[in-house]
């Protein structure tokens, strides 16, 4: 969808829900990461972006974070934009108080769990919610304990985070962005860190999740059989561009581009 130009400034295009990118450059000084990227997913659906390291995965999670700022093209969000808002039809710069609106509604896992270290699990799951939903304490304590109830780890509501496993702390870390009660989770390489021992428990909560949930999703992961169970569609990115998508069969089983053909068979070597 092309954002119109008139003498008066870009008109908002009022986008339906779901993620869009709109002709999306992001550049790290010289490095072109993201060249005019468009694409587009649909309310509910689970999309998993698979791709070579470097290619920029990480850059379209954190775009849509709001922790990196696009150079070009518009990001929208269930109708909102993330760089613009409406303003009588024209489309001008987010202020603040917008965008942190619009990162309400996405929620996201790191690979290296960044839970806060200074905090017991509970904090961790309350503190957002308190500060940036505006919940009292007592609403988001008994969020935060429904969701460690759901995530196994009830019995851990006064650990540290350093006293958890990498794996205890993944799950502290999704019920923590679940807390947020996002629209659109947002899911980078969330088992790579982990022991081979712990990845199975990981993956099966978030299956169990996608399941339940209708839940937006956009995951990374390199991990093939997990991104067949969880995804609508899956998407191969490199050099900036989307190679080509479809449905996890089709791209791992009979992939068109030899591009797809030659990560795919990477990974399998690796
Ligand atoms: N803050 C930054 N400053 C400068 N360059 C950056 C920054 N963040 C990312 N890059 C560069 O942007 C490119 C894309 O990085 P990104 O982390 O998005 O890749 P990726 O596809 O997630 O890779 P991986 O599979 O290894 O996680 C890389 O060339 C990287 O060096
Ligand atoms: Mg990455």
């Amino acid at each position: 969808m092309a954002t119109e130009t008139n003498p008066r400034g870009p008109v908002s295009p009022s986008p339906a829900a779901g993620v869009l990118f709109d002709k999306v450059v992001k550049r790290f000084g010289d490095n072109t990461v993201l060249r005019e990227l468009d694409f587009e997913i649909s309310p509910g659906e689970r999309v998993t972006l698979i791709g070579p390291s470097g290619s920029g995965k990480t850059t379209i999670l954190r775009l849509l974070m709001t922790l990196e700022q696009p150079d070009g093209g518009v990001i929208w969000v269930n109708g909102d934009s993330l760089s613009h808002m409406d303003r009588g039809g024209r489309l001008v710069p987010a202020d603040e108080r917008h965008r942190r609106g619009v990162r309400k509604k996405i929620g996201m896992v790191f690979q290296q769990f960044n839970l806060f270290p200074n905090m017991k699990v509970l904090r961790n799951l309350t503190e957002a919610p308190v500060h940036v939903l505006g919940l009292s304490r007592d609403e988001a304590e008994e969020r935060a304990r429904r969701l460690l109830d759901m995530v196994g780890l009830a019995d851990r509501i006064d650990a540290h985070p350093a006293h958890l496993s990498g794996g205890q702390q993944q799950r502290v870390a999704i019920a923590r962005a679940l807390a947020m009660e996002p629209e659109v989770l947002l899911l980078d390489e969330v088992t790579s860190a982990l022991d081979p021992e712990l990845v199975a428990g990981v993956q099966n909560l978030l299956r169990d999740i996608a399941r339940e949930s209708d839940l937006t999703m956009l995951c990374v992961t390199h991990e093939m059989g997990f991104a067949r169970d969880i995804s609508d569609r899956v998407l191969m990115f490199d050099q900036g561009q989307v190679v080509e998508e479809g449905p996890p069969d089709k791209i791992f089983n009979d992939p068109a581009e030899q591009r797809t053909r030659d990560f795919l068979q990477a990974i399998l070597n690796a």
